[in-house]
């Protein structure tokens, strides 16, 4: 008989009135990794935090037995205890305090009652060396990447007993190199003995990794798939419902002219101010068209966009940009977004959403002017427009006074892209746009770009995923180091000719 580490039965868990979680079994067997998938708002990241205790027992109903014990967790730290860790879909690490003061917060290396700061540091590098992340443990975690970030988080659950790794969506916002080294870590993890449970809507990596898939829809178990049947046509087929036989919509739009143009665009950074971030880009989006911007992380892509987008990043910002022909003089978001610019930040949680507001009060900020009069908002407007949008983009909620603090992560990600739908931009910048989006609403989002396009807007898409870029653009312009390194027709060009021009070394650099 099969020895579970981990059986969690019939939980229910209720907000508001609203259950997230009606009745979901889940059982992890000792040593395997285990993936956990559904649909955007379907329960896992609730239901791997009752299991974590930050839900309390009392808060929702059914048992947790881990180990051959029935475990009725009070906070976080219960669960610590006894060996699981979680690390959640959103970071949390602190950004001003050094990677070392992250691994160690709450659990502070003192000798003689006084922090020790050498033991730290040196305990830090141990643990980062497990993880293989080679950075001085005293830089500020806000200097690191995400990928980094992502790493410096398992280092410290490293640093307790792990005897359960949760993680959620770890790699949502790694490139695909990141996100295979972070695997092959669970693998070398599931050699120690160390049982995981990921939570993914990357399939391929969940097909890649895990021994056993548990399907959630609607806060209910599907069905548990092993090793020989697990199949994506299988999973998609469990999280939606149904089958989907095309990821991308097709596009049927005429291209038309030139809509807009970026010139000799020059950038430097905005803290090293003699570093050039950005080295002569020249672009074009015609009516019509979905173009890409495929590079690795830290080619420079977000830092184009923003600099477009009203010079939101970077100093000496030289070069011109049309629109219809014309020169536009845009230095603030203000003046972008009356120019009928949008970008969609790739950092939903710190740049694209306030957290603490509705859903009403984050679709509809940057389109005041169309919901009110005399500077007085209209509410009624303003609820059907937003009411439109959240139907439109499937947004799962309890209404649109629902705070976005508590929405799943890709319901947030759709109320994001919702926002600036509602502003109605003729040029429309996608900044990752479906990180952490389940496959069944990537169409969904594909097929409003697609609406977009038809309108005879312009839209560009930056994202890690190639086939994405792939999917949806009728042009691809390849960046690396800052310097556009070549520009494609899709049809014309593999995801592997693509990946060359993205890693082209250039060896002049940008000076
Ligand atoms: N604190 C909360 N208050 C109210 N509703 C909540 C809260 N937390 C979660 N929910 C609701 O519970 C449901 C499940 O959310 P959950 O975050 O578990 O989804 P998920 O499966 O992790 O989705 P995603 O893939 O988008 O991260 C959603 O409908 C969400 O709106
Ligand atoms: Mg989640």
């Amino acid at each position: 008989m099969a020895k579970y580490i981990l059986e969690m039965d019939d939980i229910v868990k209720t907000f508001s009135g609203v259950k997230a979680l009606d009745g979901v079994d889940l059982k992890v067997e000792e040593g395997e990794i285990h993936a956990l998938v559904g649909e955007n708002g379907a329960g896992k990241s609730t239901l791997m935090n009752v299991l974590s205790g930050v839900y309390p027992h009392g808060e929702y109903t059914g048992d947790i037995v881990f180990k051959g014990e029935t475990c009725e967790f009070k906070r976080l730290s219960d669960s610590e205890k006894k060996g699981i860790v979680i690390i959640h879909q959103e970071l949390a690490l602190v950004q001003f305090l050094s990677v070392s003061e992250n691994i160690f917060l709450g659990n502070e290396q003192s000798t003689k009652g006084v922090i020790d700061w050498g033991l730290s540091n040196k305990k830090a590098k141990a643990l980062l060396d497990k993880v293989g992340l080679k950075i001085n443990p005293q830089i500020l975690v806000a200097e690191i990447s995400v990928a980094q970030q992502q790493l410096v988080e398992i280092a410290k659950a490293m640093s307790k007993e792990v005897k359960l790794l949760i993680l959620d969506e770890p790699t949502a916002a790694l490139n695909d190199n990141d996100s295979e080294n972070l695997l092959k870590l669970l693998k070398e993890f599931q050699k120690q003995g160390i049982t995981s449970i990921i939570i993914s809507h990357k399939l391929n990596e969940v097909i890649d990794i895990a021994d056993k898939v548990t399907i959630i829809r609607d806060g209910k178990t599907v069905e548990t798939l092993t090793k020989d049947n697990i199949s994506e046509d299988r999973i998609i087929k469990g999280m939606v419902g149904r089958e989907l036989t095309n990821r991308f919509p097709k596009r049927d739009v005429e291209i038309g002219e030139t809509i807009f143009e970026v010139k000799n665009w020059d950038v430097y950074d905005e803290t090293f101010r003699d570093k050039k971030k950005l080295k002569n880009i020249n672009f074009h989006i015609k009516k019509g068209e979905v173009i890409g911007i495929a590079g690795l992380m830290g080619a420079g892509r977000t830092e184009l966009a923003l600099s477009i987008f009203g010079q939101s990043f970077g100093s000496k910002i030289t070069g011109e940009m049309y629109k219809n022909g014309n020169l536009l003089k845009i230095k603030s978001i203000p003046e972008a977004i009356s120019n009928g610019i949008a970008y969609l930040s790739e950092d939903r949680k710190s740049a694209g959403l306030n957290l603490i507001q509705s859903i009403r009060e984050n679709i509809s900020i940057a389109s005041l002017d169309k919901i009110s009069k005399n500077n007085i908002i209209n509410y009624g407007k303003e609820t059907k427009i937003v009411e439109e949008f959240r139907e439109k983009l499937n947004i799962k909620s309890s209404g649109i006074s629902q705070e976005v603090s508590s929405l799943s992560g890709g319901n947030q990600q759709k109320v994001a892209i919702g926002k600036w739908l509602l502003s109605d931009p003729d040029i429309l910048f996608l900044d990752e746009p479906t990180r952490g989006v389940d496959v069944g609403a990537k169409y969904e989002i594909y097929s409003v770009i697609n609406e977009i396009a038809a309108e005879g807007k312009a839209v560009c898409v930056i994202s890690s995923e190639l086939p994405e870029i792939l999917g949806m653009c009728d042009r691809i312009y390849a960046m690396s180091e800052g310097i556009f390194t070549g520009e494609v027709k899709n049809e014309n060009v593999t995801q592997e000719e693509l990946m060359e021009l993205m890693t082209m070394n250039i060896k002049e650099g940008v000076s």
